[in-house]
């Protein structure tokens, strides 16, 4: 099949990248010719694991184009996935404006039967909102569903070619067997695809998103009491977790959650809600948990330090979370900002995101090379992002380089008697501390 995808972010680049690896002929536009242009080129504008040899082994194939002409791309399909962002506006609903624009372009430049895919993260009643104003725009046929996407950033191209499920809401039989073709070779292979109306497949994804976030939160709530009455979270997690109907999955407690999603979900579903006189109570306590989680370690850094002020503090990792450069709503930047006010000297250390910190903390901070360069001197070493090279560090480096042996884990890497062993201060999430 013919397809376009209108967006060529996050998730439009990689879904348009994995439908051409199922055997369609994907189209994607964006406004941005810079971008087109790069990738026109054969170069991924986003750090992604195995995304780089799926997409240029789709361009070779001649499956995969690039434009920034939405009415080029059109020409020759008439399945349009819309792939646009929809940021939270000042009170945290989702920005539809993206969106809605090339609506009404698609509406001015459709020729024949169109099938318009929304991919994008929207709230309750967008497809309404997108079929009313094509209709105002157009006399030819068309429908809109909704088909959201669970893409896990470092994880993107997996999810997309084995999902859990294929979500679609719709209420035309003709677009559904569109559907149905497009993603034959998943179902095919046993994946499972579900079919509901446009508004619950909108509220699918929110509902996903906000839940798994809350679960996340009661962790690190669990974390933070087991702290208090001398329990351990891990084993907490690891018995709860053996329970399938909790399931062992997100139950790791640590900095909050991050990250272009949850945060960014949570607070619409939330403006969703009050739009209607719908009050989400569990999640307004989930925001406000998360936000104190972010920087949950600084306290005992000043505790232990007796102040912040002068002090070398190194930080291991700057992306929300590993596999990915991604800094949107990090717990680092948080941390980093607070150590700065209380007169600390920042070193950080991250393999792929520190270039995107340098664009907001500037020479604020310094930038180690590497792990190792960044503990030298330090008073204390925080670690804010779980990536494999921290997991297993040579322990006595650590103790020949940094000033005092103390280590303030917000990912809960290491063993605590390997940790004791090695005579660190230990301080990690919802476990005992050890004390050197
Ligand atoms: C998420 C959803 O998983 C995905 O389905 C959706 O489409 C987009 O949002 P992503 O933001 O890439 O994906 O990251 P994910 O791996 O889900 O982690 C989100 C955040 O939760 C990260 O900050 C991570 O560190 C945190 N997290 C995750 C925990 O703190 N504990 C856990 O047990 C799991």
């Amino acid at each position: 099949m013919n397809i376009t995808i209108v967006g060529t972010g996050y998730v439009g680049l990689v879904s348009g990248t994995c439908l051409a690896d199922l055997g369609h002929s994907v189209h994607c536009v964006d406004i941005n010719r810079e971008k087109v242009e790069m990738m026109q080129k054969g170069k991924v504008p986003i750090y992604e694991p195995q995304l780089e040899e799926v997409f240029l082994r789709n361009i070779k194939g001649g499956r995969l184009f690039f434009t920034t002409e939405l009415k080029e791309a059109m020409k020759v399909s008439n399945v349009i996935f819309l792939a646009l962002p929809t940021p939270p506006g000042e009170d945290g609903s989702a920005d539809l404006s993206y969106v809605l624009n090339v609506a009404e372009q698609i509406g001015d430049l459709m020729t024949e039967y169109t099938l318009i895919v929304n991919k994008s993260t929207v709230p309750v009643g967008t497809s309404e909102k997108v079929k009313n104003l094509i209709q105002t725009k157009t006399k030819f046929p068309f429908d809109v569903v909704s088909n959201p996407e669970f893409l896990r950033e470092g994880y993107a191209v997996e999810d997309f070619m084995k999902p859990e499920r294929v979500i679609v809401g719709g209420s035309s039989q003709r677009a559904f067997e569109i559907m149905d073709r497009i993603y034959l070779p998943l179902t095919n292979a046993g994946i499972k695809m579900i079919k509901m109306d446009e508004k619950s497949s909108e509220l699918t994804k929110y509902a996903s998103n906000s839940f798994l976030a809350t679960k996340i939160t009661f962790m690190n709530e669990v974390a933070n009491y087991c702290e208090k009455v001398g329990a351990d979270v891990d084993k907490v997690r690891f018995g709860m977790g053996s329970d399938e109907r909790i399931g062992n999955r997100f139950l790791f407690p640590g900095l909050g959650y991050g990250g272009s999603c949850f945060p960014k979900d949570v607070k619409a579903l939330i403006k969703s809600g009050k739009e209607v006189g719908h009050n989400f109570q569990i999640l307004e306590s989930v925001e406000k948990i998360n936000q104190k989680q972010k920087t949950i370690l600084i306290p005992e850094v000043e505790k232990y330090l007796g102040g912040l002020e002068g002090k070398n503090i190194a930080i291991w990792g700057l992306a929300f979370k590993e596999n990915t450069d991604d800094i949107r709503e990090a717990p680092s930047l948080e941390i980093i900002e607070q150590l700065l006010e209380k007169g600390a000297k920042v070193t950080a250390y991250d393999s792929i995101a520190s270039d995107n910190v340098k664009k907001i903390w500037k020479n604020k901070i310094t930038y180690a090379d590497n792990m190792y360069d960044c503990i030298e001197g330090a008073d204390a070493l925080i670690i804010a992002t779980e990536w494999g090279e921290f997991r297993n560090p040579h322990f006595n480096i650590l103790k020949e380089k940094m000033k005092n042996r103390a280590i303030f884990d917000g990912r809960n890497l290491y063993d605590l008697n390997e940790l004791a062993f090695h005579g660190f201060y230990y301080k990690s999430i919802g476990r005992k501390l050890i004390k050197k």
